[in-house]
């Protein structure tokens, strides 16, 4: 097996047991033990994976989160040196509460390639698949970048699909999609998930826009980069305790980041597993005996690499 073969090996385990754990917290209404399984299985599978990591973006810092913080080290300490992205359950709303979409995800890449997220919660997005590479500008109105999108995918802007979080700071967005003509497809948890439906070139998604979590971006980055896309990011923080952390970090709130400031490598690896059944995944299904058939999606590290199957994880 080579080294990038291992490394996507290692990620699904990663992401699967991560999967599996939380599955036991769908629909119990316990997100933060829901989370804490997730972490525990990952942290527990990444012991055991060939690689010399650090975590970049993660459960936060380390005092507050004993588990996956971002500078942790990951790990058997062989292999290659790389930078971690966590996200033990992306959408820990979504599983609490039983709804579709949740999944457990994991990003890698090259160490100290991964864009350092800092005190910053929130971002503003663009993310498109491959047809439409170089023909976002997050600085330009909506309606140029769908006009844009469109022109790119050889499609009308009303056939084009958006998917938006449901939030309040979105209603402009939403009237400015849909008074452009196009449809918008309204989630209310879960960017990452609708950034790869994005990406995917046979799904109805078409492009994802709007404000979610900024360490979301840099997952979302490994997957956009190893999957040709394209994406767009500006910090957006939504309270001014945010900004004046940002400020004091001496950070540059308007400044464009490109693809290639979120991730500074020109590879990565993005792995997901589902946790509860939804458009890109189902959740994890009991088989026979003690085994857990956890499906997962792999993308990269080689570009327009894509797995997507079923694992059979061993339960105790
Ligand atoms: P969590 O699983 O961490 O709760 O994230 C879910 C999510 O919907 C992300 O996909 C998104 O980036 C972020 O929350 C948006 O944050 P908020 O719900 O605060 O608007």
């Amino acid at each position: 097996m080579t080294e990038q073969e291992q490394l996507v090996e290692d990620l699904k385990k990663v992401v699967c047991s991560a999967a599996a754990a939380a599955k036991e917290f769908v629909g119990t209404g316990e997100k933060e033990a829901g989370d804490q399984a997730a972490v525990d299985a990952m942290r527990s599978a990444f012991e055991q994976a060939h690689m010399d990591a650090v975590v970049r973006v993660g459960e936060g810092e380390k005092d507050e989160a004993p588990m996956l913080y971002v500078g942790e080290k990951l790990g058997n300490g062989e292999g290659p040196k790389l930078d971690i992205a966590v996200d033990p359950v992306e959408g820990t709303a979504l599983m609490a509460e039983g709804k579709p979409n949740a999944i457990a995800v994991v990003a890698a890449t090259d160490q100290g390639a991964f864009w350092d997220a800092g005190s910053a919660y929130y971002m503003n997005k663009i993310v498109v698949g491959e047809t439409a590479k170089g023909a976002i500008d997050i600085t330009k109105s909506v309606s140029e970048n769908l006009k844009s999108i469109a022109e790119a995918s050889g499609k009308k802007v009303e056939e084009l699909v958006v998917y938006v979080l449901d939030k309040p700071r979105h209603i402009e967005l939403r009237k400015q999609i849909e008074d452009c003509g196009a449809t918008v497809d309204l989630h209310a948890e879960g960017d990452v998930i609708g950034s790869v439906l994005a990406l995917l070139p046979d799904s109805d998604v078409d492009a994802l826009m709007g404000i979610g979590g900024a360490p979301e971006a840099v997952i979302t980055a490994a997957a956009v980069l190893a999957l040709g896309g394209d994406m767009q990011g500006q910090l957006a923080p939504q309270q001014e305790e945010e900004r004046t952390g940002l400020l004091a970090e001496g950070a540059n709130i308007d400044r464009v980041l490109m693809l290639k400031d979120l991730v500074k490598s020109d590879w990565a690896v993005f792995a997901a597993a589902g946790v509860t059944s939804g458009e890109l995944l189902e959740g994890p299904m009991e088989s026979t005996g003690d085994e857990t058939l956890v499906e997962y999606l792999t993308i990269g590290p080689e570009s327009g690499q894509v797995e997507n199957d079923f694992y059979p994880l061993l339960t105790d």
